[in-house]
């Protein structure tokens, strides 16, 4: 599974990279929002551009996804190209991002516009990922229009299913992947009970369809869930910074270590000193 960074923060992507297991990274509206804050706080003036031009470059030859703003198709169309036109010379690296459905009311007309942009941005060449993906019948249909990616957001079907089921924790703690009873019924939307499942399901109909598009788990709070979601068969899962770094962590891994450092004897000590 590919690992992503989910992050517009320069200082946490170049130290994530650093560890070598970084494939990609994912912004929102929302990650840039706080990254230009901290950058505002901290008294630096660099423009966005000039900031978005230092991720792609961080990430190399990986991808990097820049999400759109608007909720037409004839904005999400213009936005889409300028930032593939502007910013994929820099490291030939831009995904862009477009939500499902840009409805902020359930009905509205513009429902489909966010299908209607992956369809002409990808028929442009334009690799999508397609993000605020709730249940697989999206996913399919994003996938059909030509999404690259579709992004399921776990965490935040998690969320809902915690607060109908009133089960214990807040938001970055594990919830099951069978998900939560409530009166001894499971609780789920439309047959989805947690985030896992969701990515499960859609990794499974991709396969039953053969589509040709990639589950990029979305919205993960803790290591297990990243560990099912693999398990699940996510070809992706965008982690946080604090997540990714949770993940190599385990106290017994620490007691280990305090063992070994502490049974170093000086000959194997010595040995090291011919090492060049
Ligand atoms: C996905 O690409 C989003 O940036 C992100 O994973 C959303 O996560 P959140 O639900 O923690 O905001």
């Amino acid at each position: 599974m590919k690992i992503f960074i989910d992050s517009a923060e320069i200082d946490l992507i170049r130290e994530a990279y650093s560890w070598g297991i970084v494939d990609g990274i994912t912004t929102n509206p929302s990650l840039i929002k706080k990254a230009v804050e901290k950058l505002k706080s901290k008294g630096d003036k660099t423009s966005i551009e000039d900031y978005i031009k230092r991720i792609l470059e961080a990430a190399g030859d990986s991808p990097v996804s820049l999400e759109v703003i608007g909720t037409t198709e004839a904005e999400m169309t213009k936005q889409g190209l300028f930032l593939y036109e502007r910013f994929n010379p820099i490291a030939h690296n831009v995904v862009v991002k477009v939500p499902v459905n840009t409805s902020t009311e359930p009905g509205q007309s513009i429902r489909y516009d966010g299908l209607k942009t992956i369809k002409t941005l990808a028929g442009e060449g334009i690799p999508i990922n397609t993000t605020l993906i709730f249940t697989p019948e999206q996913a399919m249909l994003a996938a059909k229009a030509g999404s690259a990616f579709v992004s399921p957001f776990a965490g935040r079907v998690d969320d809902e299913m915690r607060k109908k089921s009133a089960f214990a924790g807040d938001r970055n703690s594990y919830f099951p992947q069978e998900g939560a009873e409530k009166e001894g019924v499971l609780v789920h939307d439309n047959g989805v009970a947690s985030g896992v499942q969701l990515v499960a399901d859609i990794v499974d109909l991709f396969a039953a369809q053969d589509l040709d598009c990639e589950v990029l788990a979305a919205s993960l709070r803790t290591p297990r869930q990243v560990r099912e979601c693999a398990l699940a068969g996510s070809d992706c899962a965008t982690i946080p910074f604090e997540v990714i770094r949770d993940m190599v962590d385990h106290y017994k891994t620490i007691e280990g270590m305090i063992a070994f450092v502490k049974d170093v004897v000086p000959e194997y000590a010595e040995l090291f000193k011919q090492a060049k």
